[in-house]
C-alpha cells in the first residue's frame, strides 16, 4: 500500500520556510568555510553551530543512530558520508546534505537540502569533476522545473534523464543514476510520500497537485551507478570508485506555481533558464 500524500497548508508552507532558510544558512557558511585543510568534523560544528543560532534542531542526528548534524561525502563517497578527521584538499568534489527542523504551533516542520561544493574553486579541479557537478546541478534544477511544467511526480525523473542523455556526447560519456536513493515528500517529518524518482519510472506516478512539498535530489556518478555501504553502515561508495555528485533542494507546489524554499531567492535565479518564474510567499 502507498503511504498517503499531505498535502500542506499555505501557512505550513511557511513554517517550512523558515525551517529551509536555515538550512540555506548552513550551506552559505559551509559553502565558506570549505577551504583546502579544514577538517570534516570542524565542518559538522559549523553547522550544528547554525541550527542553535536560529533556534532550531537537527533532524540528522540521532536518525537511525545517525552520528552528525551533515552528511559529508567527497569524491567516490556518494551519500552518508560521516564528517571524520579528514582534511579537505583542493579539488576535492565534495557534498553537504543538512537538515534542520523548527516547532510551529506544536508540530515539526522539517527542511532538507543538499549542495556540492569543488574545495579551492572550479579552476583547482579535473574536467570530470567540475562537468559532473555541473551536470548533477543541471539536473536537479530541471527537475525542479518539471513540477512546475509537468502533470505527475514522475515528470522529474524525465527531466533528469534528459539532461544526461543531452549532455552524453557533448562530454563523450554517460553519467550513471544512482537508483538506491531517491527523492521524498517532507513536512511534519523528514521523509514523507510521495517517492521522488531520478530515472523514468514504470507505471503510474502521482498527479502533481497544490500542497505538496518534495525534495528533488539526483545523484549522479562519472562511471558505474552501482553503490556499496562500508561497515559503519552509513558511508556509501560507487564500486568502482568513480566520482559522485549530489544536489538536492526542497519545492512546494502551490496553486500559483512552485517555491524552492531551502533556496534564499526561492529559486529565482536556478529556474530562470528553464522558463519557469518562482513563486514569492512574503
Ligand atoms: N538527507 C537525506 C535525504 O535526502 C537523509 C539523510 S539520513 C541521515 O533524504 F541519517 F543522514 F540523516
Ligand atoms: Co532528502
Amino acid at each position: 500500500m502507498k503511504p498517503k500524500i499531505d498535502y500542506k497548508t499555505r501557512e505550513q508552507v511557511a513554517y517550512m520556510r523558515e525551517a529551509g532558510l536555515v538550512v540555506a544558512d548552513i550551506h552559505a557558511r559551509l559553502a565558506e568555510a570549505c577551504q583546502p585543510g579544514v577538517r570534516l568534523v570542524d565542518l559538522d560544528a559549523i553547522s550544528e553551530q547554525t541550527i542553535k543560532e536560529h533556534g532550531a534542531r537537527s533532524n540528522f542526528k540521532g536518525y537511525y543512530g545517525y552520528p552528525a548534524t551533515v552528511c559529508i561525502s567527497v569524491n567516490d563517497t556518494v551519500v552518508h558520508g560521516i564528517p571524520d578527521e579528514y582534511r579537505l584538499r583542493e579539488g576535492d568534489l565534495v557534498s553537504f546534505d543538512c537538515g534542520a527542523y523548527v516547532e510551529r504551533a506544536g508540530e515539526q516542520w522539517h527542511a532538507d537540502a543538499c549542495f556540492t561544493a569543488i574545495v579551492g574553486g572550479a579552476p583547482a579541479a579535473s574536467a570530470d569533476v567540475r562537468d559532473l557537478d555541473a551536470l548533477t546541478r543541471r539536473a536537479m534544477w530541471a527537475g525542479i522545473a518539471a513540477l512546475a511544467k509537468g502533470k505527475r511526480i514522475g515528470d522529474v525523473g524525465e527531466a533528469v534523464e534528459d539532461v544526461i542523455d543531452e549532455a552524453t556526447p557533448v562530454l563523450g560519456w554517460q553519467a550513471g543514476i544512482v537508483e538506491e536513493f531517491i527523492g521524498h515528500g517532507i513536512g511534519r517529518s523528514m521523509h514523507e510520500a510521495p517517492d521522488v524518482l531520478n530515472y523514468r519510472a514504470h507505471g503510474r506516478q502521482p498527479k502533481l497537485k497544490p500542497g505538496m512539498v518534495v525534495c528533488v535530489e539526483p545523484i549522479l556518478t562519472r562511471g558505474s551507478a552501482d553503490v556499496t555501504t562500508l561497515p559503519d553502515g552509513w558511508t556509501v561508495k560507487t564500486r568502482d570508485h568513480s566520482l559522485a555528485c549530489h544536489w538536492e533542494h526542497e519545492v512546494a507546489i502551490l496553486d500559483d506555481g512552485i517555491a524552492v524554499l531551502t533556496a534564499p531567492d526561492w529559486g529565482a535565479s536556478g529556474l530562470a533558464e528553464w522558463g519557469v518564474t518562482a513563486v514569492v510567499l512574503d
